[in-house]
């Protein structure tokens, strides 16, 4: 399955409307595209208790994973400046494969693409635990 990092985009941009953000009010959108080609997205959910806020990006990929998809093809996150991901995200994205490109937008759509290797170099992993 190609991946098509403007359908990704596109579909992050869509998700980055549902963001629940009245605290920060910085929306973020997440979009990724599985190996069976389908799409999950996620946006960022707060919480008045703060901590518990959960970012655009892990919505996305439990929205995958609990669907019972966990071959994620790319990843497109969407945010007004086009922002990086934070390192959460990061170390949640790299349990599910060290080469994952993901797309970092802008909200007019304008990206940059990353591997998650780049962003998370020498990743804790599940290497590590014996077993
Ligand atoms: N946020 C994300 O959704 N993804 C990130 O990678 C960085 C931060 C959200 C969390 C919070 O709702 C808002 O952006 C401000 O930090």
């Amino acid at each position: 399955m190609d991946v098509q990092p403007r359908e990704l985009v596109e579909q992050a941009i869509k998700a980055r409307e549902r963001a629940y953000a009245p605290y920060s009010n910085f929306k973020v959108g997440a979009a990724l595209l599985t190996a069976s080609g389908k799409f999950f997205t996620g946006c960022n959910v707060e919480n008045a208790s703060y901590g518990l806020t959960v970012c655009a990006e892990r919505v996305a990929i439990f929205n995958a994973v609990s669907e019972g998809e966990k071959e994620i093809q790319a990843l497109a996150a969407v945010s007004e400046p086009g922002a990086s991901m934070c390192g959460a995200c990061r170390q949640v994205l790299s349990e599910f494969g060290e080469e994952i490109p993901v797309y970092l937008a802008d909200v007019t759509g304008k990206y940059r693409m990353v591997s998650i290797k780049d962003l998370l170099p020498g990743a804790f992993g599940g290497k590590f635990l014996p077993g």
